[in-house]
């Protein structure tokens, strides 16, 4: 069974083929920093047979905060504590990645101490009904350095890898995507240039952890925006990041604009049509490009996983709502289970009202 089956990326031993995909917790204390809850959540999925854990977003840059609680590394302070949580995870026999993010428009001004969010452009939001700040050089650059800086932090915390979020609407992706870089400079105006903030990211992470260390990225295969990234320039975007060298490719899509059946986290996942929904942009990617390729986005059964794997259409399998609910879920996969239990009523993605990210499902059985 391919499932269970080893992966390596680079210097990455990934005993089987499930990731769990980046899921922003709500568990770091007030200021960033890691607790013993967010341990125990780590340690769990570790136990429960994941092959390779991606953290939730983790906060580069004071200006790219996106929610409460985030996990921060925007300083060095943010090492040891970190440290706690990567040596819990490798006690287990697990592997774990961090996600490096900034929010860009995507952040509320409570969450900025009032500040305006910064963008690529002033394309108005409409989650947090604000109009971001257009970004500076000076902005821009100071950003592009925080990604590199934060990398060198995580690779001294213990983390196997850093991954780039890319997708869903955050700063990376509000740079590529047409719909909300309208710039005309060095940033943006073309294909090109709209690709040049993410080079300097990954440029400036290379400086910072060497091309040995693992950097991979989330990316939209698609914005399902009208003006928005298509498959056909996101193929264009991942052979260029393949001949930077990137080592690995997750492919997610749809932006806070996009219909909620075309978002990134789609509700109601109850039949077989309905899963793996970004499996058609994945088998596209894994066609144009040699570099690994996970798929996230309603796998939900075991047999879904294998047949996305047995046709080539994806290297990994990535899960995460339904180890929100059941961490142990590749366990159980491995002794026979088919259907998670998760319904994906997306309960969990209220994070507003809940104290942590948790399964409002179970919540209520209890
Ligand atoms: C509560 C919650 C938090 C999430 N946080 C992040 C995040 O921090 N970074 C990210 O790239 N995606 C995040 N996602 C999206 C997931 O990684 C994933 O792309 C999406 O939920 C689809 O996968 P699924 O159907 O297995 O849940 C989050 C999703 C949920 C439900």
């Amino acid at each position: 069974m391919k499932l269970f089956s080893p992966f390596e990326i680079k210097s990455i031993k990934i005993s089987n083929r499930i990731v769990r995909s980046a899921t922003y917790e709500k568990m770091a204390d007030e200021d960033g920093f890691v607790t013993d809850k967010l341990i125990k959540l780590y340690v769990n999925l570790a136990k429960g047979g994941v092959g390779l854990i991606i953290t939730g977003n983790v906060l580069v840059h004071i200006s790219g905060r996106s929610a409460p609680k985030m996990i921060c590394l925007h300083n060095d302070f943010y090492i040891e504590g970190l440290k706690k949580l990567t040596d819990a995870v490798h006690n287990e026999g697990g592997k774990i990645v961090i996600q490096l993010s900034h929010g860009g428009r995507q952040c509320a001004s409570i969450f900025l101490h009032g500040r305006q969010p910064l963008a690529p452009s002033a394309v108005y939001e409409p989650v947090y009904k604000v109009t971001p700040k257009e970004m500076t050089q000076e902005e821009i650059w100071e950003i592009v350095e925080s990604f590199g800086k934060a990398a060198r932090r995580a690779k001294e915390a213990g983390f196997d890898g850093v991954q780039i979020h890319g997708a869903h609407g955050y700063l990376v992706n509000q740079f590529l995507s047409p719909y909300t870089n309208r710039r005309n400079d060095y940033w943006g105006g073309d294909e090109e240039r709209r690709f040049h903030f993410l080079e300097e990211v990954y440029n400036s992470i290379r400086e910072n952890v060497g091309y040995d260390y693992p950097v991979m990225i989330k990316l939209n295969a698609s914005d399902f925006i009208e003006g928005g990234l298509t498959l056909e320039e996101s193929l264009r975007i991942a052979k260029r990041l393949e001949n930077l060298g990137i080592d690995a490719i997750e492919v997610s899509g749809g932006i806070v604009e996009s219909k909620p059946d075309e978002r990134p986290v789609r509700p109601k996942i109850d039949s077989k049509e309905k899963e793996a929904y970004f499996r058609e942009f994945s088998k596209e990617f894994k066609k144009t490009i040699k570099v690994p390729i996970m798929l996230v986005g309603g796998i939900r059964s075991r047999s879904t996983a294998e047949d996305i794997l047995d046709k080539n259409e994806a290297d990994l399998i990535s899960l995460s709502r339904s180890l929100i609910r059941e961490p142990d879920l590749p366990k159980k996969w491995e002794k026979g289970k088919d259907t998670a239990d998760c319904i994906y009523c997306n309960g969990c993605m209220r994070f507003m009202k809940l104290e942590h990210v948790k399964c409002t499902q179970l919540e209520k059985k209890r």
